[in-house]
């Protein structure tokens, strides 16, 4: 097990009929910025129920933080947060509208260029000091409702943003306020957070029997319910293994101590940033095809998964390898995510964009052991395209 540190302060407030619990959440004497997407929780009540708990605290609301969120967007709120001086902002949303709160909690009081804050990659920010957020998570997906990071859109890249400053101070997670969720955003969260455990669990052994066995726990409740939140999105047991799942899946604790790869996410983001198809859409596409070009140095791990999760004992290593990348690959389709890069409306000369975008944004040494050139991850893409 390598050395590590694990930190986790949020508050996690999980169950039905929470939202009331806000007036204790939020300090007081608070100024509170309340920030949203698109209209999801306007048209579904959420927010009316959130205004109506902060009691008689001074809010202000900052609506419009897309998917994918824009820097040009969240810098538009920071221009609200000083100039209002806010000093509490409450996210209600899925994973962009609580990305982009961190964002903004970070850049708020950053007295340099703001654009600077997104050239950190997974290194902590250069800040001492953060706008305190809280959330109301409406889509199970990406953790960021209990973890440290944010990915930021910018100049046609993605950027990840990290600080242990930017832990929501509590979240909210009401399983039953994601009932409102379309089908293929239920799947893009199964997926998304299936993929989270995968490249935290499918490198290379390292003693590490703890997070395994989670892992290994967290994959399999996935595969049990994901299918039947997808089915019937009203089955308050099932939404709420879900969404408990897609938290754990990037809370650090599997990642504790354990080799970590995020190839698939990093070649993902291109395929977001350069054609728009969402996260874990592009997830999807990718990650059968780094196993398949990368099974020599996952080998003992992918033999773990096939035997651990999907229960795969028959065949020589190669099959039971082979079997567990179709199984993986069939799990997605299954919940109607496709996985061909051709089945989007990209055409194959295109792949060069996305080699030279990875380029540009310097992913050029990938990989648990840094070792995935761009080579490699033309290979990944054209394999990912058939
Ligand atoms: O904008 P509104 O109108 O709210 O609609 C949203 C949006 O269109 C809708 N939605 C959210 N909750 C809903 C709902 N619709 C009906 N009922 C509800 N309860 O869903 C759409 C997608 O929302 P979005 O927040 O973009 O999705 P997601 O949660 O998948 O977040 C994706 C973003 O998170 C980043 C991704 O890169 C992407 O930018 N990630 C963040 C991570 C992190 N912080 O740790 C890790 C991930 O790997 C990921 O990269
Ligand atoms: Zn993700």
């Amino acid at each position: 097990m390598q050395n590590f540190d694990y930190y986790n302060p949020t508050h996690i407030v999980f169950g039905q009929d929470r939202l009331a619990e806000l007036n204790n959440l939020v300090p007081q004497n608070a100024k509170v910025l309340v920030l949203f997407g698109g209209g999801s929780v306007k048209r579904f009540g959420t927010l009316d129920k959130v205004l109506s708990n902060l009691g008689d605290r001074s809010v202000l609301e900052f609506g419009g933080i897309e998917p994918n969120p824009q820097f040009d967007t969240l810098m538009k709120a920071v221009e609200i947060v000083r100039a209002e001086k806010i000093d509490f902002l409450l996210a209600v949303g899925g994973g962009s509208v609580m990305d982009g709160t961190k964002f903004i909690a970070a850049a708020a009081p950053y007295e340099g260029n703001e654009a600077d804050l997104l050239t950190h990659g997974f290194g902590a920010l250069p800040i001492s000091t953060s706008i305190p957020l809280g959330t109301v998570a409406t889509l199970p997906a990406t953790g960021s409702e209990m973890n440290k990071g944010a990915v930021v859109s910018y100049n046609g890249g993605k950027y990840p943003v990290m600080s242990e400053l930017n832990y929501p101070k509590f979240s909210i997670l009401d399983p039953s306020v994601t009932f409102t969720l379309p089908k293929t955003q239920v799947a893009n969260g199964v997926v998304d957070a299936f993929v989270h455990i995968l490249e935290q669990y499918v490198t290379y052994p390292a003693n590490t029997p703890v997070q395994d066995r989670t892992a290994e726990g967290l994959l399999k409740t996935l595969i049990e319910v994901g299918p039947v939140t997808l089915a019937e999105p009203e089955n308050y047991e099932a939404r709420s293994s879900l969404v408990w799942c897609a938290t754990w899946a990037l809370n650090g604790f599997i990642g504790s101590g354990v080799p970590q790869d995020w190839t698939t996410h990093m070649i993902g983001h291109e395929l977001t940033a350069l054609f728009g198809i969402d996260h874990a859409q592009s997830l999807a596409i990718i990650q059968p095809s780094v196993w398949k070009l990368r099974k020599d140095k996952k080998h003992a791990k992918l033999l773990q998964y096939a035997e651990q999760v999907w229960d795969i004992r028959e065949g020589n290593d190669d099959e039971r390898i082979d079997s567990a990348i179709a199984k993986t690959q069939e799990f997605f389709e299954s919940l109607g995510v496709k996985t061909r890069l051709s089945e989007y409306d990209v055409t194959r000369d295109q792949i060069d964009d996305i080699v030279n975008a990875l380029e540009k944004h310097g992913m050029t040494g990938l990989s648990e052991t840094g070792d995935l050139t761009l080579n490699i991850s033309r290979k990944i893409i054209e394999d990912a395209y058939a």
